[in-house]
């Protein structure tokens, strides 16, 4: 099958078999990973394969034990990494003594770096999604690890500017779930705000008849992605990155 073709029948894979990736398999997804495209070659970013059972147990119990975290052959922890860039500049310092006093402290507090970061990281994550899927290998992201930040920070023991923004489950697949229909996305030479709300609507209707093939008959877009976004504005989420980005913007702002 093409790459295409696999993409468009691509679904998250939530139940997976005893099936070991090979080292074969694993160090091409690796290199992948590393070739990944980045803001300035910087590499703001880091990733952690996890195969070892107990801390798979702990990481899907900060997830709100999923179950196919477990169950997964590795789980890849990507994280937005500015350590190695405090670490580089560290060195320019040390090679060049000219420098001014200020230009010696590099300041990260800034939703900028954390932004890159998030890019960098992410972009690594779909890498090694498309990766895996050409090799027949099935994925699912796992965006839940960010709701326990601090406890992957001390699972891990991520020094300060080091956070979690994705992970990745890899295996193979035992059952498949049906394609979730998307809602088109894509505009041409303008973003025609007068027809969101209507395409919005007939979403609606086509979602309903999936959740209710699936058992949810009162499902819906919008109701399957308010209730969860009213469940994140708890600020859980935000609380636990200023932890890990110490006097970051997110600090400033709160006073
Ligand atoms: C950033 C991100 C975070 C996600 N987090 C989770 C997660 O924590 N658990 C999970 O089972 N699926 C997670 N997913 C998968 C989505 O639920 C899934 O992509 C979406 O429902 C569409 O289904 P499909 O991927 O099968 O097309 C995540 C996807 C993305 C892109």
């Amino acid at each position: 099958m093409d790459f295409i073709t696999k993409q468009l029948n691509r679904v998250s894979m939530r139940s997976y078999s005893n099936k070991k990736i090979s080292e074969l398999d694993m160090n091409k997804i690796k290199n992948v990973i590393n070739e990944s495209a980045t803001s300035y070659n910087g590499q703001q970013f880091s990733a952690i394969i996890v195969n070892d059972k107990t801390m798979k147990e702990k990481l899907s119990i900060i997830s709100g034990k999923q179950k196919h975290i477990i169950e997964c052959d590795t789980f890849i922890l990507f994280l937005a990494d500015f350590n190695r860039i405090s670490l580089a500049n560290d060195i320019y310092v040390e090679n060049n003594k000219e420098v001014s006093e200020k230009e010696l402290t590099l300041k990260y507090d800034n939703l900028n770096s954390l932004l890159y970061g998030f890019v960098d990281a992410t972009i690594s994550a779909q890498a090694t999604v498309d990766a895996a899927s050409s090799l027949g290998i099935d994925s699912c992201y796992i965006g839940a690890i960010r709701n326990g930040a601090s406890e992957v920070q001390k699972l891990f023991n991520l020094p300060n500017y080091v956070v979690p923004v994705v992970g990745i489950t890899l295996g193979y697949g035992n059952k498949t779930d049906e394609r979730k229909p998307k809602i088109n996305k894509v505009y041409t030479n303008c973003y025609p705000q007068n027809q969101i709300k209507e395409e919005i609507n007939n979403y609606e209707i086509e979602t309903n008849k999936y959740y209710t093939n699936h058992r949810d008959a009162n499902n819906t877009y919008a109701n399957n992605t308010i209730k969860a976004y009213r469940m994140w504005n708890s600020g859980k989420f935000m609380d636990s990155l200023t932890l890990l980005w110490p006097n970051n913007w997110l600090d400033s702002k709160k006073k």
